[in-house]
């Protein structure tokens, strides 16, 4: 197969851009900007505010499957800067589908959402299904359920082939700082090295969520690929709730230097959903995907890497 993958330079983009070429997929790597990667290689730009370079680049490759990564992936961000978090995340997919329309109806269109677009839906803590009403409480939530929505009618309209993905947290080595489980290690790590005072800043502990370990994550994307599923949204995710507060006991654990928690209000966030988990049942029923990956292993080997960047 012939796969543009948006978003390659991301956190999980490398990893599935790396998998890909080792299963014999012809993979084109984009970004934002174009730049050489140590790990792989060449990203070609492709700016998602602009359709006609996006048509032309579809034109130039076109592609068997666009498997959509990229986007302004921070809930704090968007709360800062709501119109670029849009743009980049609703206006660009609208942008990939309709460029996939015009120039390559027949390929298949593979975008990835989030399971913030649930929002509220999922603080009775039941495990949150594909056809749960979603509430969305935050401008990133927003920015991806509206992109879900229109690919999902768009693909309808026009008989595309298209999925929505609705990831749920995920976290371990590479993922950059901004997200809880490697804002914590780092901190240790920073605290270990005698870099920062003994002071971690945390956010609000009491939240909940349902983390599936990277390398998960890259095995359910790669069988997604490699098996057409029908039109539709789903979830990836592991359907254990996580406390915050244990994830970071946890790590603290995993580490011998005593450390201070102090909470950080400028982490607390505007509006918090309490709790986040999902069902993954009928990715599970489609491709066999289950997650493998211990998660107090995860955690380990997050924080191993960040001991030796
Ligand atoms: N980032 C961060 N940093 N979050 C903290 C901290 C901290 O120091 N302390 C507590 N938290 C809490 C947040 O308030 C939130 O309830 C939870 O930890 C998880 O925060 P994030 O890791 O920032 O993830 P997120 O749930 O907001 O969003 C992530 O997951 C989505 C999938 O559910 C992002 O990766 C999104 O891009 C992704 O779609």
């Amino acid at each position: 197969m012939r796969v543009l993958v948006t978003g390659a330079g991301g956190f999980v983009g490398k990893h599935l851009v790396a998998e890909l070429r080792s299963r014999n997929h012809e993979v084109i790597a984009t970004a934002l900007t174009s730049r050489e990667d140590p790990h792989i290689g060449s990203l070609s730009s492709l700016p998602l505010t602009d359709y006609s370079l996006i048509k032309q680049f579809i034109e130039l490759t076109q592609p068997d499957i666009l498997f959509h990564m990229a986007a302004q992936s921070k809930v704090m961000k968007s709360w800062q800067d709501p119109s670029a978090t849009i743009s980049a995340n609703t206006l660009g997919t609208i942008h990939l589908m309709q460029a996939m329309l015009e120039v390559c109806p027949d390929s298949r269109f593979i975008n990835v959402g989030s399971s913030e677009e649930y929002g509220l839906a999922g603080k009775d803590g039941k495990p949150l299904t594909e056809e749960a009403a979603c509430l969305p409480q935050n401008p990133y939530a927003v920015s991806k359920y509206a992109a879900g929505q229109l690919v999902i009618q768009l693909a309808k309209k026009h008989r595309l082939q298209a999925i929505h993905l609705r990831p749920f947290n995920h976290f371990g080595p590479g993922q950059e700082e901004g997200f809880v489980i490697s804002d914590f290690a780092s901190q240790i790590v920073k605290i270990e090295k005698g870099l920062i005072s003994p002071i971690l800043k945390v956010g609000d502990l009491s939240a909940q969520r349902d983390f599936t370990y990277c390398a998960d994550i890259i095995d359910a994307y790669v069988s997604i690929v490699e098996k057409p599923l029908p039109n539709g949204m789903y979830n990836v995710c592991s359907g254990t709730p996580r406390r915050i507060q244990d994830i970071l006991d946890h790590l603290l654990e995993l580490s011998n230097t005593p450390i201070e928690i102090v909470t950080d209000t400028e982490k607390w966030r505007p509006s918090e959903v309490p709790l986040f988990v999902g069902s993954s049942r009928l990715l599970e029923l489609q491709t066999g995907w289950k997650p493998r990956t211990d998660f107090y292993e995860g955690l380990k080997e997050t924080l191993i890497w960040w001991r030796n960047k």
